[in-house]
């Protein structure tokens, strides 16, 4: 166990009660890693690693979903890591500023924009998210990941649903994140 003072965790919802304020000062080495594995369905499968220097800056998504439709689908960071009933208790898109859906960019800080999935139905993309961070308050650990049926519209739908979520479609397999190691303490 790297981390210390994990705290218990009411607005993340994890089962699991990882926090979103997490210590860096026990952390070994300039990455902290965070993981993700998706659950929740039969035939979407997949593995996500996001890894941020301690020291701050951009951080970088990258994972293989399969079993997908081929085309692309949208993914997202939500609000809470309760899967307890699948994962439509996820909640909405992480949105700690209050503002509208949009892209990687700008929006809803959990926006992640879309993956390809291939003519084989898998999908794997490397994503450098600026506005995503593992430590300190708005830490993402603690939350999931969920990727959707649909195309996500970035917010340029032109409806209502576009700004709340790009009009993404159901959710196909979800899974929270978590800090690399923590699995087996
Ligand atoms: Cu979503
Ligand atoms: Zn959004």
């Amino acid at each position: 166990m790297r981390f210390k003072e994990i705290q218990k965790c009411p607005r993340t919802r994890a089962a699991n009660c990882q926090c979103e304020s997490i210590s860096i000062s026990e952390a070994q080495g300039d990455t902290i890693i965070a993981q993700c594995e998706l659950e929740h369905s039969d035939t979407v499968k997949g593995n996500i690693l996001c890894m941020q220097a301690t020291s701050g800056g951009v951080t970088l998504i990258k994972g293989t979903i399969t079993g997908l439709e081929p085309g692309e689908h949208g993914f997202h960071i939500h609000e809470y890591g309760d899967l307890s009933k699948g994962c439509e208790s996820a909640g909405g898109h992480y949105n700690p500023d209050g503002v509208d859906h949009g892209n990687v960019e700008e929006g809803h800080v959990g926006d992640l924009g879309n993956i390809t999935a291939n003519e084989s139905g898998v999908a794997e993309f490397s994503i450098k998210a600026e506005r995503i961070d593992l430590m300190g308050d708005r830490s993402i650990i603690g939350r999931s990941f969920v990727v959707h049926s649909d195309v996500d519209d970035l917010g340029k739908g032109g409806d209502e649903e576009s700004l709340k979520t790009g009009n993404a479609g159901d959710r196909l397999a979800c899974g929270v994140i978590v800090l690399r190691g923590d699995d087996n303490d």
